[in-house]
This record gives C-alpha cells, sequence and structure tokens, in this order.
C-alpha cells in the first residue's frame, strides 16, 4: 500500500529546516506520497520551489485557518487536516480498490524508519507509542492479548483516546468508507481532537497495535525551540537576495 502523510505547515523562520528534516526522512520510504497543507491562503514560493526538488511524490495544497482560530490553547491545523482528506477522498472516489494508509505527520515531530514498516500493514486503525509527549518519557497504547485494553499517559487520562496525532494510521478504505469523518472545531477541547475523530471512525477494541505490542517508541513529538532573532537587522541589510 501506498502511505499518504498529511502535513499542516506554517511560515516562521524555521519552516524550512523541518521540511529537509522531514523530507530527508520520508525520501528513504517506499511509496509514500506526502500531502504538504499550508496553513496560508496560497501557495507560498518557499514551499512549492522546495517541493519541486524534494525528489518525493507529493501534492501542494493550503488552506488559511480563520484568524478567530489563531489562538494559544485552541486546536491547530485543523482545517489542514481536513483539506487532506478531502483531496484523498476526491482523488480516490472512482477507484476504491487502491490500497493505502494515511498517517498525520507534523513537520516538527521525528519519525523513525521502522514507524512506515510498522503501519504499512494497517488494515483499519493501527496504533502504537508516541515519545517525549503528555510530560512524560512517552505515551502508550496498553495491550493485552494482542487487543488495546488502556492508555499509560500522564495528561488527560479521560480521554477516550490517549493518543497524540502521531500514533495512529489509518487505512485508506476507512477513511472512504466514512466519507464525513474530519477534524472538528466545535466543542473541540485542546487535546482532544484525535479522540474526536478517531471516535468517528473506530473503537477502542478494534484497534490494531504495532510497534511489538506498543512496546517500541518509533515517533517521538519533538518540538524546535523558538528561534532567537534578537540580532536580525531591522532593514536588509545584506548585499545579495539570500535563499532561507
Ligand atoms: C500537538 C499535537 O502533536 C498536534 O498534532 C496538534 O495539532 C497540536 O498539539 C494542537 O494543539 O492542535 P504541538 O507540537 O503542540 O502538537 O503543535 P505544532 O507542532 O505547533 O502544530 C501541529 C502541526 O500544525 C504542525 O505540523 C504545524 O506546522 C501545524 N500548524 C501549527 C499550522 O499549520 N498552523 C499553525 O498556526 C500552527
Ligand atoms: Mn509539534
Amino acid at each position: 500500500p501506498t502511505i499518504y502523510a498529511i502535513t499542516p505547515t506554517y511560515s516562521r523562520p524555521v519552516q524550512k529546516a523541518e521540511l529537509t528534516r522531514l523530507a530527508n526522512t520520508f525520501r528513504q520510504v517506499a511509496q509514500l506520497h506526502w500531502i504538504l497543507v499550508e496553513d496560508a491562503a496560497s501557495r507560498s514560493e518557499l514551499v512549492s520551489s522546495f517541493l519541486a526538488r524534494a525528489g518525493l511524490p507529493s501534492t501542494h495544497l493550503h488552506v488559511p485557518t480563520p484568524r478567530r482560530y489563531k489562538r494559544p490553547g485552541l486546536p491547530r491545523a485543523t482545517e489542514q487536516r481536513n483539506a487532506g482528506l478531502a483531496w484523498l477522498r476526491q482523488r480516490h472516489q472512482h477507484q476504491r480498490a487502491q490500497p493505502g494508509v494515511l498517517f498525520f505527520a507534523d513537520d516538527d515531530n521525528t519519525y523513525s524508519l521502522e514507524l512506515f514498516q510498522e503501519m504499512r500493514t494497517t488494515r483499519k486503525v493501527s496504533v502504537w507509542p508516541v515519545g517525549l509527549v503528555g510530560g512524560r518519557r512517552y505515551e502508550r497504547p496498553l495491550v493485552e492479548n494482542g487487543k488495546v485494553v488502556g492508555w499509560y499517559t500522564g495528561w488527560r487520562a479521560d480521554r477516550p483516546f490517549a493518543i497524540d496525532m502521531a500514533g495512529f494510521a489509518v487505512s485508506l478504505q476507512v477513511i472512504l468508507s466514512n466519507p464525513k469523518a474530519v477534524f472538528k472545531r466545535h466543542g473541540s477541547q485542546p487535546g482532544m481532537q484525535e479522540s474526536d475523530f478517531l471516535k468517528q471512525i473506530t473503537t477502542v477494541e478494534e484497534l490494531e497495535p504495532k510497534a511489538n505490542n506498543c512496546t517500541k517508541v518509533l515517533v517521538w513529538h519533538t518540538r524546535t525551540e523558538k528561534v532567537n532573532l534578537a540580532n536580525e537587522p531591522k532593514y536588509h541589510l545584506d548585499t545579495v537576495k539570500i535563499e532561507v
């Protein structure tokens, strides 16, 4: 199956560095299609020219987050992930048979190559541990006799699916047979996006544990430090135009 990675991304000083790191990983994965969705009113020149040289099958989408949703404490990238889902459904509306696996790949996380081997065998919805998240070294689904029976987490253990966006994959079949499943703004509390989405397409009992019964961390919720630009000149001082 093809792995479809949906990556929301937005303009900031570290953007090209993040995308470079991500492309360097994805380029080593067979049959990966990268759906990069810019949080912007139009496709940027930076991302367009980056993708053109990335050496990866890709689709470049864009949708701006409404201003009222750009606030601390509100979920990020809802509209962008939905745009990726809409593109997938549109593209496959006439050819349902093609096997595929969908994965939400934020631009700042760290992905091992083994992770892609694991998720490729997803039949419906698969899950695995995520490192450096929830105020712990890792969060993970608790597995008994090959079934998910609970969650090891340090944060909001009341979540129906106590899992980060980087902790699951969904087969294309499931996405196509649940055409209304989307990420929701309305009533979605911080950290509940994953649960709100997964509730629409699966149950805890149905989840397929990967990474040796969820005992191996193969992806890390790394976050990039905010860059210090304190010494950046107010006016353009450099003598030539720099691509950065
Ligand atoms: C955590 C989760 O890991 C995310 O999947 C979830 O979207 C997010 O919380 C949330 O609060 O909604 P965190 O590291 O805090 O992640 O979030 P970011 O990495 O800053 O953002 C997640 C993704 O959305 C990234 O790919 C980022 O580039 C993108 N993003 C972020 C936008 O497209 N627009 C923004 O304004 C901010
Ligand atoms: Mn992040």
